[in-house]
């Protein structure tokens, strides 16, 4: 099977004409399924936008949800905005709350959003102040230290999501894709062709949901990982172990395009 993958699509931002355009460039690829690696549109969005996205695909789509899907919403909305969608949805699968999903016999896709955790740079000198802390009801604190500790739990539960779905997928399938909004490493946190600086790093990494990684890379030499990833916008490839590739996606806003096409071999 093919797997068509995009990233930081934005749907929020264009027209309906501009939607449709992006679902034929999908279709156009002849992939049969979907994979977005979040910030998919803005919280009251997210929903409505999905399902026009999936009605003129007519494809399965898998997705994790970035930061921008819970903007003007809070965290325990929108989830269960999702859970309530996919329930009635087969064709939508929102991978942080699904069960692993085999692609065919030898490769399983799993994901978790994932969450900046300040862990890497320098978060307490960073003058970067992100929309998140604005319009996510949950991050709208004054202190920055209150503020981080909502991000480190946010982190810690995909990281521990994550745990458990590489748990349930490494001892079965040969090739396991991992779908994750905010890149794991400071390797994979691309911006323009370069990795971000001590300012950027603490919003635009996840060290929580990398630590699970390199674990399980280690654990499991004989299986290959591939994360998926985006948020920064900008491409690149990182392989913090040998059986251990992440993909960081490019992205522009108002122009959503592919990141990729996955061949997904038996
Ligand atoms: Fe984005
Ligand atoms: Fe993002």
């Amino acid at each position: 099977m093919k797997l068509a993958w995009a990233t930081d699509i934005h749907l929020n931002f264009l027209d309906p004409r501009k939607r449709a355009a992006f679902a034929r460039s999908v279709r156009d690829t002849g992939a049969s399924a979907l994979l977005i690696t979040g910030d998919i549109a803005e919280g009251p969005s997210v929903v409505p936008l999905l399902r026009e996205l999936h009605e003129a695909l007519g494809l399965q789509i898998f997705y994790v949800l970035g930061n921008h899907d819970y903007y003007r919403s809070s965290i325990g909305d929108v989830r269960a905005q999702m859970e309530a969608l996919c329930s009635g949805s087969p064709g939508l699968s929102w991978l942080h709350a699904a069960a692993v999903t085999a692609l065919c016999e030898s490769t399983a896709l799993v994901g978790v959003d994932g969450w900046a955790d300040g862990q890497y740079g320098d978060y307490h000198a960073s003058p970067v102040s992100l929309n998140d802390y604005v319009l996510i009801r949950d991050l709208a604190l004054r202190r920055k230290g209150s503020r981080l500790r909502v991000m480190r739990e946010l982190a810690s539960e995909s990281a521990e999501r994550l745990r458990g779905a590489l748990e349930r997928a490494l001892p079965v399938y040969p090739r396991v894709l991992v779908a994750t909004h905010v890149p794991p490493f400071e390797e994979a946190c691309w911006h323009e062709g370069k990795i971000s600086g001590p300012d950027w790093l603490p919003h635009f990494a996840c060290k929580a949901t990398g630590d699970v990684l390199l674990g399980a890379a280690e654990a499991w030499p004989d299986r290959r990982i591939e994360v998926l990833c985006g948020h920064t916008h900008s491409e690149g490839v990182a392989s913090p172990r040998p059986n251990l590739l992440v993909r960081t996606g490019a992205a522009d806003y108002g122009a959503p395009a592919l990141a990729g096409v996955l061949e997904i071999e038996a």
